[in-house]
C-alpha cells in the first residue's frame, strides 16, 4: 500500500477550504500538483493501491447542478483513499419542499459529515457556507465565480505535456464571462507564471478583462497564433448566452475550433476542454477527438478526465486528511 504526502515546510499554513484559486500561492498549487502526480503514477499503474488516509471520514458530495466527470471523480478519489461518500442532489432533497442551502449544510454537518464538495448555481455559494460549517468545503463549481479542482487538473494536464507551466502561453477561448473554469484557471496560470490569453467575442469579454493581467484577443487566428495551448470553454446556453450571440451558427464560424482553422494558422496546439463539449459549435468533432495526430494538434480531453481523480484526491488528502 502506497503512501503519498505533500511535501510542505513547517512554516507553510495548512488549507481548510479550497473555495477558489484566487489568493491560492503558487507554492501551493505546486505542491497539490506533485502530489496528484504521485497519485497518478499509482493510479495508471493497472494496481492502484493507496493508504486508506481518508478512513472514518464522510463526505458530502452536494450537487445543485448536474455534473458527470466532477461528481464522479471525487467520489471515485474519496473512495481510493478510504473515505466513505454521501451524495446529495438537491431534486431529491428537502430543499424541493424550500429548505435553504445553509440549514441543508448544517443538517448534514449534524450528522457528523466531516467535508462538503459543493456544486451550485450561485456564484459564492461555496464561500458563504465555509461561515456556515466547521468543515471543510471543496468547491465544485459556484455560478460564474470558480471551479478550482477544474483549473487545477487544467494546469496538471499543462505541465504533464510540457514539463511546466512557466512562460507557457495558454489561450482560453470562448464564454469567459460566464466561465467559473476561466476565472479559477486564469488566476492559477497567472499564479504559476503561465502568460495567458482570452479570446472571445466582446460581449462574452468580462468587463474587468482588462484588469486581470491577460492578453485580449477577440481574432481567434491571432490568438491561436500567439498560444502554445488552447483551453476551449463550452458555450454555456443554460447561462443565457443565446442573448450575448446573434447566432449559434455565427459564433461557431468566428471561434470554433476546427482543423480548418488550425491548418491555416499552422500551429501544433495542444487542446484542452472542461467538458461537457457542445460538438460542432466551440470545438469540432475532428478537433474533439484527434488524440494521436502525427506532428499536430492533439487534443486531451479524457487524459483532463484521468487527472482530475488524481487532483481530487490530492486535493481531499490535503484538506482533510490530518482534520
Ligand atoms: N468539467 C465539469 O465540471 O464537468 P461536469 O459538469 O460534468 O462536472
Amino acid at each position: 500500500m502506497k503512501k503519498f504526502f505533500l511535501k510542505r515546510s513547517k512554516q507553510e499554513q495548512k488549507l481548510k477550504h479550497l473555495t477558489g484559486l484566487c489568493n491560492i500561492p503558487a507554492s501551493e498549487i505546486t505542491l497539490l500538483l506533485d502530489l496528484a502526480a504521485d497519485f497518478k503514477r499509482e493510479l495508471i499503474s493497472g494496481n492502484p493501491s493507496f493508504e486508506q488516509s481518508l478512513r472514518n471520514k464522510r463526505i458530502a458530495l452536494v450537487f445543485f447542478e448536474n455534473s458527470t466527470r466532477t461528481r464522479f471523480s471525487f467520489e471515485i478519489a474519496a473512495r481510493h483513499l478510504g473515505a466513505g461518500t454521501l451524495n446529495f442532489s438537491a431534486s431529491s432533497s428537502s430543499v424541493s419542499k424550500g429548505e435553504t442551502l445553509g440549514d441543508t449544510i448544517k443538517n448534514l454537518e449534524a450528522m457528523q459529515v466531516d467535508g462538503f464538495v459543493l456544486r451550485h448555481p450561485s456564484s459564492g455559494a461555496a464561500d458563504l457556507i465555509t461561515g456556515i460549517t466547521s468543515k471543510t468545503v471543496i468547491n465544485a463549481g459556484d455560478g460564474s465565480h470558480e471551479h478550482p479542482t477544474q483549473a487545477l487538473l487544467d494546469m496538471f494536464t499543462l505541465r504533464d505535456y510540457f514539463g511546466k507551466i512557466e512562460k507557457l502561453k495558454v489561450v482560453i477561448i470562448g464564454d469567459v464571462l460566464h466561465s467559473r473554469v476561466a476565472r479559477s484557471n486564469i488566476y492559477g496560470l497567472l499564479a504559476t507564471g503561465a502568460d495567458v490569453g482570452i479570446c472571445c467575442p466582446v460581449t462574452l469579454m468580462p468587463p474587468d478583462a482588462d484588469r486581470l493581467g491577460v492578453t485580449l484577443f477577440t481574432d481567434l487566428d491571432r490568438a491561436i497564433t500567439w498560444a502554445d495551448s488552447a483551453i476551449v470553454l463550452r458555450l454555456q446556453l443554460e447561462r443565457a448566452t443565446g442573448g450575448y450571440l446573434p447566432s449559434l451558427e455565427e459564433y461557431s464560424v468566428h471561434y470554433g475550433l476546427t482543423d480548418e482553422r488550425l491548418e491555416r494558422t499552422q500551429k501544433h496546439l495542444l487542446v484542452l476542454h472542461p467538458g461537457p463539449i457542445n460538438r460542432e459549435i466551440e470545438i469540432s468533432n475532428h478537433v474533439a477527438d484527434r488524440i494521436q495526430p502525427p506532428g499536430y494538434s492533439k487534443s486531451v480531453l479524457l487524459e483532463q478526465v484521468t487527472n482530475g481523480v488524481a487532483i481530487r484526491m490530492a486535493v481531499m488528502q490535503t484538506l482533510l486528511a490530518q482534520q
